[in-house]
């Protein structure tokens, strides 16, 4: 399965995932720039910002309370942004798609 992230300037990275892992992890794990999850996957950092294309919104669910807390305190904080850490994988994202936006390069 795979994940597709598009930087801000439209340049796309495709990598692979496997069940279980948060968006975050596969991120970080395929040095895709403009993630860092410095807090490790807590909600407690925000460096792990995405927003989720618009297709993908009902299979990624909606924030929960500490990553709305969190993405809250962003001005840059749009509609369909989600802290990466804390969209778990499964079988049902593949070919998910997020942006990243450009504050976090
Ligand atoms: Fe820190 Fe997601 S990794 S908020």
């Amino acid at each position: 399965a795979t994940v597709t992230f598009i930087t801000y300037d439209g340049e796309k990275q495709e990598v692979p995932f496997v069940e279980g892992q948060n968006l975050m992890q596969v991120a970080t794990d395929n040095a895709v720039s403009g993630i860092d999850g410095d807090c490790g996957g807590d909600a407690a950092c925000g460096t792990c910002h995405v927003m989720i294309d618009q297709q993908w919104a009902a299979a990624t669910g909606s924030r929960n309370a500490t990553e709305a807390q969190m993405l809250e305190m962003n001005p840059d904080c749009q509609e369909n942004s989600r802290l990466s850490c804390q969209i778990a994988l499964s079988a049902e994202h593949d070919g998910l798609v997020v942006n990243l936006p450009e504050f976090q390069f």
